[in-house]
């Protein structure tokens, strides 16, 4: 197995503000990154902006502001709310930076010696008020501009294009060496069969009909097309073809490190197609995953800026907490199904397993340690009954499970497990019936083992959660009398980790939510 990552998101438009799809796709990427860090890999998690192109020229001329300026304002926005989710990105790539631009041309130039790219021309649909080109798809047979519904007319101009027919046969040759680059699999298909079978055209990688871009350095007439400027930060942020490039050599060109790009299906043929022919005709390696999530939809209808549907995830956040928002989106949907948001849904998820089974199991064990051992979990002491050894047997399994389910990108599934083990201690206390054991001092011995068991999975199990609870296991570490630093995960199969310690009684880490109230203000912030 890889020791290294290098985990991206899609860079996001700053067309607007960002609304909980987005949050969905960067709070997952951001499991992951952090899961790979707590084990003790070196990780690069790296997210951006995306912030050419036509729309957001049109956008600042509406708003009366330059480009720059609408985007700066924008990004703003970006930076606040993955501070609220507590993201940890190591860098953010802004497509207007130096230092991406640059990348962007050199990118551009040894594509076009290579003659890889070439001059033709481009023919398509105008829209003489928006200045656009649209496809024959895009107008319809009305022949109507999309945008502002005015007639649109037949026309050409001077385009440079990108061959696809040079790498469309090692394209597929990659798809079957590398079954796992595009996940889940049906995602293949689907690009080979809509895409690929039908016929490649060569992509056109040029605009002259609006100029917030980067220039094309042969031809200042041109700007580069937004798809090859924006799929260039995943190397221009780590200083691809400048003199600053160690991180490049460290993530990108180092064998023993695993690059995973997380996208949604929206932009799937971008990163699946167009995004590995770059990069061979660069002469660089692609990338060895590339995971497609599903979109989080508001009643059967795609969560989306220009449908107005989206909720907003500032005032989630500030109410129901950090962790409740990332667990809902980890737990509720499945990382690579498409899934719908639903008030209901949250107040249940977050009731059910956050209030009702984590934090009760620990509310529980820390009342009974200070009842019956005054605050002091017993030492590890061997299994004393079948039911000690049953649940010790589930913690590990627990702990390899999800180890596994995370390496192969299955983020639900792998918190799914750490449900699991939850509610096998939530029933190891009903089995156990500590209660009765304090009752009679020959059960002593067996008392203690329950409380240190106990302990133990309450760890574990906040050990696990703790790349999506990033405040509540913390937490949970500090009342079961562990310094941050022993809860490491380099521990987690340590029996004797919580011998002896003293507990801290705190209040509970998730109180309940009663629909009736949560419920109707969360649709409030849908409406
Ligand atoms: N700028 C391009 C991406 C360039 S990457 C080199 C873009 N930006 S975007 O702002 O439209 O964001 C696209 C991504 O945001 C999607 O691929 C997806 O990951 C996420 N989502 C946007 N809407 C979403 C939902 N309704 N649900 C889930 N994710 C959503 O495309």
């Amino acid at each position: 197995m890889k020791k290294r990552f290098y985990i991206t998101t899609p860079i996001y438009y700053p067309s607007a503000r960002l609304h909980l799809g987005h949050a969905y796709c960067t709070t997952l990427s951001d499991v992951l990154a952090r899961s790979k860090r707590e084990r003790g890999f070196d990780c690069y998690f790296l997210t951006g902006a995306d912030e050419h192109g036509l729309k957001i020229e049109k956008n600042a001329l509406e708003a009366g502001v330059t480009p720059q300026q609408f985007v700066d304002h924008i990004v703003e926005g970006f930076y606040q709310l993955w501070d609220l989710l507590r993201i940890t990105n190591d860098d953010f790539i802004r497509t207007t930076q130096d230092r991406h631009i640059k990348v962007v041309q050199n990118a551009f130039t040894r594509m076009l010696n290579k003659g890889d790219i070439y001059l033709g021309k481009y023919e398509g649909w105008y829209c003489k008020y928006c200045e656009a080109f649209w496809t024959e798809t895009q107008v319809g047979p009305d022949h109507i501009c999309p945008d502002c519904q005015r007639e649109v007319q037949k026309a050409e101009e001077e385009a440079y294009f990108f061959k696809t027919s040079n790498y469309v046969d090692s394209l597929m040759k990659f798809f079957d060496k590398n079954p796992k680059f595009l996940i889940p699999e049906s995602r293949k298909n689907e690009m080979i069969n809509t895409f690929i079978k039908p016929g490649l055209d060569d992509l056109c990688v040029s605009r002259t009909s609006f100029s917030w871009g980067v220039p094309v350095l042969e031809n200042n007439k041109h700007v580069v097309y937004v798809w090859l400027d924006a799929l260039t930060n995943y190397i221009s942020a780590l200083g691809y073809g400048s003199d600053n490039d160690e991180l490049f050599k460290k993530y990108w060109e180092s064998e023993d490190c695993e690059i995973i790009h997380i996208l949604g299906a929206d932009i799937t043929r971008f990163h699946a197609i167009y995004w590995p022919m770059f990069l061979e005709s660069l002469g660089l390696r692609k990338p060895d995953r590339e995971f497609v999530h599903g979109l989080l939809m508001m009643k059967d209808s795609k969560m989306s800026k220009s449908k107005g549907n989206v909720v907003n995830p500032y005032p989630l956040v500030e109410r129901y907490g950090v962790d409740s928002v990332r667990y809902y989106l980890t737990r509720e949907i499945n990382f690579g199904s498409d899934g719908s948001f639903s008030p209901e849904q949250f107040v249940e998820r977050v009731n059910a397993d956050l209030a009702n089974s984590y934090g009760n199991l620990l509310n529980r064990t820390i009342s009974m340690i200070g009842k019956y051992f005054n605050g002091v979990i017993p030492a590890y002491k061997g299994h004393v009954t079948d039911f000690d050894a049953s649940l010790e047997s589930v913690i590990d399994l627990t702990i390899s499970n999800y180890e596994t389910l995370m390496d192969d990108l299955k983020i639900t599934d792998a918190i799914a497990t750490v449900n699991e083990l939850v509610n096998r201690a939530n029933k190891y206390i009903d089995e156990t019936t500590p209660w009765a054991l304090a009752k009679d001092e020959n059960k002593k011995d067996e008392l203690a083992s329950v409380m240190n068991h106990l302990a133990r999975a309450i760890y574990v199990a906040s050990r696990l959660y703790h790349p999506v609870l990033v405040t509540a296991s913390d937490k949970a570490f500090e009342q079961l009398g562990l310094s941050l630093e022993a809860a490491d995960y380099k521990n987690i199969r340590d029996s004797h980790l919580l011998d002896n310690l003293q507990t801290n009684k705190g209040n509970p880490l998730f109180p309940r939510l009663d629909p009736t109230v949560e419920v109707p203000f969360i649709n409030e912030l849908m409406k």
